[in-house]
């Protein structure tokens, strides 16, 4: 099975367009949710557990994002989490503020974006993105350009960060 998948993102990537195996999400994406925000969905990223995050970004900072280059001050990251379509739990987020990134979270459907602050335990994770803390970069900045939302399988259970390629073949033109 899990072969079978890895060969899957393997074909996908070959053809510049990672895509999600077996077209799950798209048939059973779970409804929208007041994120207390106006932001924009740039991708849907599952894991090899059944587990899988929706990504939304503001679109002001989202017209700005560009591949090798940091997010502008102000961009706002929410990351909805699931353990399958009925399954919702914690909403987590950044704001770029100057060029440090603070973190928050909150329960689903009660959106609190106060008390964002710099987390070392977040920090530490994402310390090993390739650009910017911000794993999904690429993936955010080839949304800006194409409109159209990404929707990757990675390999890893849970929060283990995908091979860096991942990220980069899913933002490649
Ligand atoms: C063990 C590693 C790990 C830790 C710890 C972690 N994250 Fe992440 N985070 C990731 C990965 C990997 C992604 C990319 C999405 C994916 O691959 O599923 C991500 C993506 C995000 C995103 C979407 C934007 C981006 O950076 O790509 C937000 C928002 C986010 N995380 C917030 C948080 C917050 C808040 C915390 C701390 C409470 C946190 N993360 C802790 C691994 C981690």
């Amino acid at each position: 099975m899990i072969r079978a998948r890895r060969l899957v993102l393997a074909l996908a990537a070959l053809a510049g367009a990672p895509a999600l195996a077996a077209g799950a999400l798209q048939d059973e994406e779970p409804p929208l949710a007041d994120l207390g925000r106006p932001l924009v969905h740039y991708a849907t990223i599952a894991r090899n557990d059944g587990a899988f995050r929706r990504l939304w970004i503001d679109e002001a900072s989202l017209a700005r994002a560009r591949r090798g280059e940091p997010l502008p001050d102000g961009t706002t990251i929410a990351m909805e989490t699931f353990y399958g379509p009925q399954n919702r739990a914690t909403v987590f987020t950044k704001l770029k503020q100057g060029s440090a990134w603070l973190y928050g979270s909150f329960e689903p459907g009660q959106p609190d974006w106060t008390g964002l602050k710099a987390k070392t335990v977040c920090h530490a994770c994402h310390i090993d993105a390739a650009e910017d803390l911000t794993f999904t970069l690429p993936v955010l900045a080839k949304f800006g350009e194409t409109r159209s939302v990404a929707r990757l399988l990675c390999d890893q259970p849970g929060r283990v960060p995908c091979d860096a390629t991942f990220y980069d073949h899913a933002g490649a033109p």
